[in-house]
């Protein structure tokens, strides 16, 4: 008789989001895995549902498995034993995910690269494990080259020198409103842009700044180099498709700065800069051609973080591509390497790495699985509290 999931254990599966999270990753990685295998449509229509309830069945995993996929390709329903090969090569494909994006989700206590994981699939592949051309299927699913990541890098922009010319002087105390309203003035768009700061709610008096001066008094000096860093940054960003990333980019460089502060570890000014380039490894990954780009989008719109879809796609995620756009620029290994491990500082001796992870944690963003270890490790090398952190608050909105 057909063993049906009863309700309870339905609700015990979908209730618990980070579950839900997982089977979302499981169906992702089975569908490109299904891609490269040329398998059809159908097929991984219904690998994405399967893997969507494939959890909470322990010891009955594969029978359910079998059935929930005859169901959803509409199969017509059989014993497991008698079951004819697509439902069963379908749960062999799922069991290879769900062991792929379990290796994944441990990575924050360890770290594995993308082959090496393939690697552990291909001797388990030979034990009888998984099916051989899974795994080679999975290998292959990577469509883009370090190589191709350092193409596009070669072609971005150089540096926005006056990023770090506003760094410069946000740090001297001797930077005079006259110097600012000076540099403002050469550039009419930051000019307009200024002056839409100062009089927007957040510093509007009851008398509106009409010359550049009166807007650089109102706002006052440490901002305007804020707003003077995040202009040179944002044409990189002027596509409407980079918007959210520019928006995140400005709050993390803003929490970045309050930590640096409070931590008296880093140099505020830095954090801030590096804040507002800490994910430029993704601005790179979006300008790969576009066969890559849009699965990418797929991905994230089914519910994948960022750094799983670019493992998954690219074998890598943005952190070494954010290393590589900072060498491309020239700027200090110290900034280079803050970046390249604000996902995992546990890697390095930076606490400019340690100020931008929690700076990304603080900020909400889901690109990668929470880690509290990281967490804890982070705040204790900084030598900040959790009361610290709680205090600080969501930063207003930046230029
Ligand atoms: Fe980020
Ligand atoms: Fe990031």
């Amino acid at each position: 008789m057909r063993t049906q999931p009863t309700r309870v254990e339905t609700r015990a599966v979908y209730d618990d989001s980070a579950i839900q999270a997982h089977c979302r990753r499981v169906g992702a990685a089975a569908v490109e895995v299904a891609r490269v295998l040329g398998w059809k449509d159908e097929r991984q229509r219904a690998l994405r549902a399967a893997a969507r309830s494939h959890h909470g069945f322990a010891g009955r995993m594969k029978p359910l498995l079998w059935r929930l996929l005859e169901q959803f390709w509409g199969v017509a329903a059989q014993a497991p034993p008698a079951l004819d090969l697509p439902g069963r090569e379908m749960a062999k494909l799922l069991e290879m995910s769900c062991f792929f994006v379990e290796r994944w989700e441990f990575l924050p206590y360890e770290t594995a690269r993308f082959e090496q994981v393939v690697e552990e699939l291909r001797t388990m592949a030979r034990d009888g494990f998984f099916e051989g051309a899974h795994v080679e299927g999975l290998a292959r699913v990577p469509g883009a080259s370090v190589e191709e990541v350092r193409a596009v890098v070669s072609e971005l922009p150089v540096f926005p020198s006056a990023a770090l010319r506003a760094m410069q002087l946000a740090r001297d105390p001797k930077t005079s409103a006259a110097q600012l309203e000076q540099i403002v003035g050469s550039d009419p768009v930051l000019a307009g842009e200024t002056l839409r700061v100062a009089n927007s709610a957040l510093y509007a008096s009851t008398t509106p700044c009409r010359s550049i001066r009166q807007a650089v008094v109102a706002i006052g000096i440490p901002e305007c180099c804020r707003i003077l860093s995040a202009a040179a940054f944002r044409p990189l960003f002027q596509s409407p498709l980079m918007r959210p990333l520019w928006n995140h980019s400005t709050e993390v460089a803003r929490i970045a700065e309050s930590l640096a502060r409070q931590s008296g570890k880093v140099e505020p000014e830095e954090a801030f800069l590096t804040g507002l380039m800490h994910d430029i490894g993704r601005l790179a990954l979006w300008k790969l051609p576009s066969r890559l780009t849009a699965r990418y989008s797929a991905l994230l719109g089914h519910g994948c973080e960022p750094m799983f879809a670019e493992v998954l796609l690219c074998g890598f995620d943005h952190c070494p591509a954010g290393r590589e756009v900072m060498r491309h620029w020239g700027l200090p290994d110290r900034l280079a390497e803050a970046v390249e491990f604000h996902h995992q500082p546990e890697r390095s001796d930076s606490d400019l790495a340690r100020v931008l992870y929690l700076a990304e944690h603080l900020s909400g963003a889901q690109e990668d699985l929470p880690s509290m270890a990281r967490f804890c490790q982070s705040r204790d090398g900084l030598g900040l509290t959790s009361e610290q952190l709680c205090s600080i608050s969501s930063p207003p909105p930046l230029y």
